[in-house]
């Protein structure tokens, strides 16, 4: 995870022009088409709690967990009014449910295998209210991910640089991203290395754990925003 790097994150992806509020405006327009009345609403793996700022200033009452101690405690700095807990997506019980769970930016990917994923819907769907809504931003499937694909992202502040180079790597169903970090401060420059390791579940993997869950998978295209589908799934009013 981003154990050594959560201090980075928000810079690395404001760089690649992650659009946090246009990516949180597009989601609360369709929540609001299909299920209007929804306030509550959780952020499953919500990392330094871009989109929670975001769903808080479109009114919603939001929470949200994450596995990395130092994402929770970044995002708990930008959403202090907010209750954000450690917890792990494939086994969290946070005793109460919510009109909304969304897991976004590929955090269901960090699952790895697919049996981690039907846990983790499984978990996401426990703490929807009758009528409630999830959302999963899937990360790529394996007909998509490319092995060998070269990148590279430069972080240019007036006292700090930071560059994140990977070469990615693919062992079975799984994307190996090793990051390499230099990292210029007034402190000197840093080196560090980081693997994540996602799964890289198909469209059919996900309607599987959807349907264990008891929700049926419907495919969201908002490209303007996020860029790729979204996976969305409902509760009927009266549970399954
Ligand atoms: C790519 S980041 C996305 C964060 C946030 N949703 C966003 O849009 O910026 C993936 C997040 O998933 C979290 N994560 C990974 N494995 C997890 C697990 N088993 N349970 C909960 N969170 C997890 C990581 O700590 C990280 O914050």
């Amino acid at each position: 995870m981003f154990t050594q790097t959560a201090a980075f994150y928000d810079a690395i992806y404001a760089a690649r022009g992650k659009a946090y509020a246009a990516e949180a405006d597009a989601l609360a327009a369709w929540i609001r088409t299909v299920a209007p009345e929804s306030t509550t609403l959780l952020d499953v793996g919500c990392g330094t709690g871009g989109h929670l700022a975001e769903f808080e200033r479109l009114g919603f009452e939001v929470t949200g967990i994450d596995a990395d101690l130092k994402m929770v405690a970044l995002a708990r700095v930008r959403c202090p009014e907010v209750t954000i807990e450690p917890a792990n997506m494939t086994l969290f019980d946070l005793g109460k449910r919510f009109d909304v769970v969304v897991s976004l930016f590929g955090t269901t990917a960090y699952a790895r295998l697919p049996n981690h994923l039907d846990e983790t819907i499984a978990r996401c769907a426990a703490h929807l209210e009758p009528g409630g809504v999830l959302v999963v931003e899937p990360f790529l499937d394996a007909s998509e991910f490319r092995p060998g694909f070269v990148d590279a992202v430069f972080v240019d502040e007036p006292n700090r640089k930071i560059a994140r180079m990977s070469v990615s790597k693919q062992m079975g169903k799984i994307a190996i991203l090793d990051f390499h970090y230099l990292v210029a401060t007034l402190q000197g420059v840093e080196r560090l290395f980081e693997r994540h390791e996602l799964g890289l579940f198909d469209e059919a993997t996900y309607r599987s754990a959807f349907a264990a869950a008891g929700l049926a998978l419907e495919r969201l295209a908002f490209a303007a925003s996020f860029g790729r589908p979204l996976y969305a799934g409902l509760i009927r009013v009266g549970g399954s």
